[in-house]
């Protein structure tokens, strides 16, 4: 078992298959243009497969497949295939535009819920976001995974400008689609020129929502990132993930391993532990997975102060968010 220092079991892992994505969205990846990880430096198929299996033995019940975009992984359909014969929850985070061709291998994995990033339901905007004109084929992927049968929660971060004018829109949707849409506070990474001007807080986000609904407060599960609401009558729900405004590291169970193989043991801790060149050197990774939980601070990694919403993003040392996979 994964204990921490606080007492915390960590059976939740979530592994980046690539750096690389299909889209473009400044606030993921440095602007400047990234040079993607050369291919021997990412863990391979069977490396992937053998580390999971490892953290499956120290009690891991729950594997979350990102990336980059975890999708453009070619071998995506033999990794969620490997990953899904272990007796854990199995899912993904993905941006939904390949969904289509994957909805087969995702059935057979046992795959019940899918995560999408869509930040936008405006198809000008998200071509500029994502520089990708794609809205459509994630619109409709989206839907095709409602069609069958998968569970489908929405991420949009909530970006400055942007979600004042949207989030009634997408609240709206929840009326007939029974989505659960989670506005994602904006956070800081390496290169994502982050302020805390720009972030929408969920308390702000709340008090849009309510000029055009009446809102019900849902109860949240132990372990979720998200505060979850719904509008009387409406099927699906919407929810707000308050990482800058009220953080939930208090009963964090999850752990990272990015796509070099690296454990992160927080989104935003800085100190990671090589497990792939301990497998490729014959060493023993699991006193490495150990060191990691053990030294795993209190909240946010240890690189906030008290005030966190107005954090100086030149002193927060981490990867970009491409590169941890969220
Ligand atoms: P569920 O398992 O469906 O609850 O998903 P999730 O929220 O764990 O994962 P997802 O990949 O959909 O992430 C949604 C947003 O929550 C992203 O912006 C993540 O960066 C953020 N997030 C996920 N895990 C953590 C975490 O451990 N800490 C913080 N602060 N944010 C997280
Ligand atoms: N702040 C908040 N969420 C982010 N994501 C990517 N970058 C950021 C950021 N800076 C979200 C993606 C995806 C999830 C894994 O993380 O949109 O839904
Ligand atoms: Fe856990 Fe770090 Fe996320 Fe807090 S910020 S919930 S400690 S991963």
């Amino acid at each position: 078992m994964l204990k921490d220092s606080f007492g915390r079991i960590h059976d939740y892992l979530r592994i980046s298959l690539t750096d690389n994505c299909n889209f473009r969205c400044s606030y993921c990846m440095p602007v400047e243009e990234m040079e993607w990880m050369p291919q021997s430096k990412l863990m391979s198929k069977e490396e992937i497969l053998k580390l999971a299996e490892t953290f499956v033995s120290l009690g891991v019940k729950k594997i979350r497949l990102t990336g980059g975009e975890p999708l453009v992984r070619k071998e995506f359909p033999e990794i969620l295939a490997g990953i899904a014969k272990m007796n854990v929850e199995t899912t993904i985070t993905t941006n939904g535009v390949l969904i289509h061709k994957h909805i087969q291998g995702l059935k057979d994995a046992g795959v019940r819920s899918v995560n999408v990033s869509l930040d936008t339901l405006n198809r000008e905007k998200f071509q500029k976001l994502t520089r990708r004109d794609q809205f459509d084929q994630v619109w409709n992927n989206i839907l095709l995974l409602l069609q069958e049968g998968f569970r489908v929660k929405v991420n949009a971060v909530a970006l400055h400008g942007m979600i004042e004018e949207e989030i009634c829109d997408f609240v709206r949707i929840t009326e007939k689609l029974p989505l659960h849409i989670r506005f994602i506070e904006f956070m800081p990474f390496s290169g994502n020129h982050w302020n805390s001007q720009k972030v929408v807080t969920a308390a702000q986000m709340l008090e849009l929502v309510k000029t055009e609904f009446d809102v019900t407060k849902l109860e949240d599960q132990k372990h979720d990132t998200a505060k979850k609401y719904q509008v009387p009558g409406f099927v699906g729900t919407f929810a707000f993930i308050t990482t800058m405004s009220e953080h939930f590291c208090g009963d964090c169970n999850r752990l990272r391993l990015t796509a070099d193989g690296k454990i992160k043991n927080c989104l935003f801790g800085k100190e990671e532990l090589d497990l792939l060149a301990a497998l490729r050197s014959g060493q023993e990774v699991i006193p490495l997975i150990e060191k990691s939980v053990a030294r795993k601070h209190a909240a946010l990694g240890g690189q906030f102060s008290q005030d966190y919403l107005k954090a100086d993003p030149d002193k927060i040392d981490n990867r970009s968010m491409i590169t941890i996979g969220g």
